[in-house]
C-alpha cells in the first residue's frame, strides 16, 4: 500500500465546521479538509455567519483550506491576504462548481469556458497574491468538446501549490465513471511543475484506493475524497490498516451530529432537514432496510425521526 496525504472533500452545505469538529473527534485520519466555498466581494470577504465557519477558532485540531469562488482577481487577491491574515496558509480557487446559477456567471466550471479570460484572471491572481499558497479544484472542462490540455497549458504557467482535479466536464455532473485518461494525461504533462497533483472522484473502498495508487501513482501525489468518506467515515482509518467501520460508530456519529446541530439552536426540523443530508450517504450501509429510509427521510418530527433511526441501527450483524 502506497500512503499519500488524504484531504476531505468541500462539500457545501454538509462539510459545516459543526460537521468538521464531530467528524475529526472520531476519525482524525484526513491531512486536511477543504472547506464549501465562499463568494466574497470588495466589500467584504467575510459575513458574520461565514466567520463562524472558517476563522481558526471554529477549527480547531485540523488543518483548514478555505476556498473561493469569483471570477474577478481583485476579490480573490484580497479574500486570499484576509484569509491568510487569520493564519492559513493555502485558498482554494473553484474551478468545478457545475451548478447552472454559477456557471451562467461565469464562475466555478463556468471559468473554463474562456481559456484566454482563464488565463487573465490567473495572471492577475498569482501576480498580486502574497504571503500563502493557492490551489485549484478543477474540472476538464465544460463540455466533452474542450481539450482540457489547453486548460492545463495553462496552469502550468503559474505557481500552482497544488491541482485537485476532478476528471469529468461539467456537462457530466457527477454522473459516469471519472475519466481517468484525462486525469493520467493531465499529470503527465504537469509532472514537469513543481505542483501537488490531487486526484479526486467516486473513490468508496479501500481496495479501489490501493488499485488506484499502485496502477498510477507516479502521477497522484495525494487524493480527495469527498461522498465516499461520508457513506464510509472511516474508509481512510480502513485503508491505512486500521479497523473498518462498526454499526455503533456510526451510531454513535448519529447522535453527536444531531446533538452538535441541536446545540447550534438549529431547531428541530432545520436539524432533520440536516440529518436528512447525512442520511443520503449513511443510508448506503443499509440496503436491506429500505422501508425505514422512507420513513426516515418522512420524518417532519424528532419522535418519528428517532424511530426510524432506531430500526437503521436495530441489526444484529456488523459489517
Ligand atoms: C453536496 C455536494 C456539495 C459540494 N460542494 C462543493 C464545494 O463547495 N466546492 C467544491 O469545490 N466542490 C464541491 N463539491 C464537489 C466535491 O468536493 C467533490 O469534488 C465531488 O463530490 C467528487 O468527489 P467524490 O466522488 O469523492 O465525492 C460538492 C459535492 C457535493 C456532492
Amino acid at each position: 500500500m502506497r500512503n499519500v496525504p488524504v484531504y476531505y472533500a468541500p462539500m457545501e452545505g454538509i462539510t459545516t465546521a459543526g460537521f468538521r469538529g464531530v467528524i475529526h473527534g472520531m476519525y482524525p485520519e484526513p491531512d486536511a479538509y477543504y472547506a464549501p466555498f465562499i463568494q466574497p466581494n470588495l466589500k467584504k470577504v467575510l459575513t458574520a455567519k461565514e466567520k463562524k465557519e472558517l476563522l481558526p477558532e471554529y477549527n480547531q485540531g485540523f488543518m483548514l483550506v478555505p476556498q473561493v469562488l469569483t471570477d474577478a482577481p481583485e476579490e480573490f487577491v484580497r479574500a486570499c491576504h484576509a484569509l491568510f491574515s487569520y493564519g492559513y496558509k493555502e485558498v482554494n480557487l473553484n474551478l468545478g462548481c457545475p451548478s447552472g446559477t454559477v456557471v451562467s456567471k461565469g464562475k466555478g466550471a463556468g471559468m473554463l469556458r474562456d481559456p484566454e479570460a482563464l488565463d487573465r484572471f490567473l495572471d492577475g491572481a498569482f501576480s498580486k497574491v502574497e504571503g500563502g499558497d493557492v490551489s485549484l479544484k478543477v474540472r476538464l472542462g465544460l463540455t466533452e468538446e474542450d481539450d482540457p490540455m489547453e486548460y492545463v497549458r495553462i496552469y502550468g504557467k503559474y505557481p500552482v501549490k497544488k491541482l485537485m482535479i476532478h476528471p469529468r466536464f461539467r456537462s457530466d455532473l457527477y454522473e459516469g465513471k471519472p475519466r481517468l485518461e484525462w486525469y493520467l494525461r493531465m499529470a503527465e504533462y504537469l509532472r514537469q511543475f513543481d505542483t501537488e497533483l490531487c486526484f479526486n472522484g467516486d473513490m468508496t473502498t479501500a481496495e479501489e484506493i490501493d488499485q488506484l495508487l499502485d496502477e498510477h501513482g507516479e502521477l497522484i501525489d495525494s487524493i480527495m475524497i469527498g461522498r465516499g468518506l461520508l457513506t464510509n467515515p472511516a474508509l481512510v482509518r480502513t485503508w491505512r490498516g486500521g479497523e473498518e467501520l462498526r454499526l455503533e460508530e456510526l451510531r454513535d456519529l448519529e447522535g453527536k451530529m444531531r446533538e452538535m446541530y441541536l446545540a447550534k439552536g438549529l431547531g428541530e426540523a432545520n436539524t432533520i432537514c440536516k440529518m436528512k443530508e447525512l442520511w443520503v450517504y449513511w443510508g448506503r450501509n443499509f440496503p436491506e432496510k429500505e422501508k425505514a429510509k422512507k420513513d426516515l427521510f418522512k420524518a417532519k418530527r424528532m419522535a418519528e425521526y428517532l424511530a426510524a433511526t432506531a430500526v437503521i441501527f436495530s441489526f444484529d450483524k456488523g459489517y
